[in-house]
């Protein structure tokens, strides 16, 4: 290879890593939605934002047939959509059939389902702020309409009939995160988790929400969107848009109402008594083999103690 072609070639591969990388308003600007979800914006008051992979096809499946396929809970209506990237190359397959496949799989979901939110962007994690901040933008653009938003990771399980319940009757402030709120957290400075002090210089990030699950309203992400294109951006994307663009907005602390142990789930969907189940938010962890399972168990019980007690 001739020195020139060699550079040429170097240079190439150096922009287009650093196009696929780049955080900022500009990338976001042209970030492009392949497809977008069917929700009756002007008529819901909750729409909830799932953060998801391409390949989580059973995750969202269950999702849909759990807590994700609740239209109305107390009066109050809810709609459940996804948001996804594109398929990331696999390093350790040696041609595209895999990613092919991912993405056809997932435009027959798209078809069938109409509650994804597609878009034109490698699905990886250094791009997490890039998704969050898409979906904001077009929840901006597209349905502002609804009076809260929650953002969700799919490894989530809600008891979204608590959640209504607990919601409506203790919070209607206009400007806040209702959240597990995280504090005195320091980035990471080494690992596949680095931020950099070039990227973030102070020792502490702000306070934050926990990108599992949180609440918040048009207002807030509207000035989440302002604050993105004077601030620099990092890839932790929790971090970025619920605390350094939401430093001004309150943080509500909803953390009794979390639980980050899969097994609270699971050892109060085993039992035979019908308490309440004391969490709306649960994390859970989907490399056990059996957590669909026990997450469509623990949703038929709680479906049966509020039959019980209306
Ligand atoms: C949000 O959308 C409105 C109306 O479409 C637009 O005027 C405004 O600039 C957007 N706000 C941000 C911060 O992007």
């Amino acid at each position: 290879m001739k020195m020139g072609s060699r550079f040429a070639l170097v240079f190439f591969l150096w922009m287009h890593l650093s196009a696929t990388f780049e955080l900022s308003e500009t990338a976001l600007d042209q970030t492009r939605f392949l497809a977008e979800p069917l929700i009756d914006c002007d008529n819901i008051d909750f729409l909830i934002f799932v953060h998801s992979r391409p390949e989580n096809f059973y995750v969202r499946k269950v999702i849909r047939s759990t807590w994700g396929g609740v239209f109305i809970s107390s009066g109050k209506k809810f709609q459940t959509a996804f948001v996804v990237g594109n398929p990331e190359k696999q390093m350790k397959r040696l041609n595209s059939e895999y990613t092919e496949e991912v993405l056809n799989k997932l435009n027959l979901e798209i078809k069938q389902n109409k509650d994804i939110l597609h878009l034109d962007k490698v699905d990886r994690y250094e791009l997490l702020a890039m998704k969050h901040m898409a979906s904001y933008k077009w929840i901006n653009e597209s349905c502002s309409k609804p009076k809260y938003f929650i953002k969700a990771d799919d490894d989530l399980f809600m008891d979204l009939h608590h959640f209504t319940d607990y919601f409506t009757k203790n919070f209607n402030l206009e400007k806040a995160f209702y959240c597990h709120v995280q504090s005195d957290i320091s980035p990471q400075r080494e690992g596949k988790w680095e931020v950099t002090k070039q990227d973030y210089l102070e020792d502490k990030y702000p306070e934050f929400c926990s990108g599992l699950a949180y609440t918040t309203t048009l207002p807030v992400i509207q000035e989440v969107l302002h604050k993105s294109s004077s601030h620099k951006w990092i890839w932790v994307d929790d971090v970025l848009v619920t605390g350094i663009f939401g430093r001004n907005t309150k943080h509500y602390h909803l953390n009794l109402r979390y639980s980050f142990d899969f097994e609270d789930l699971h050892a109060w969907a085993v039992e035979s008594t019908f308490k309440k189940y004391p969490f709306i938010f649960t994390h859970v962890d989907t490399s056990d083999e059996f957590w669909g399972r026990t997450v469509r168990k623990a949703w038929k019980k709680l479906e049966k103690i509020r039959k019980m007690v209306s």
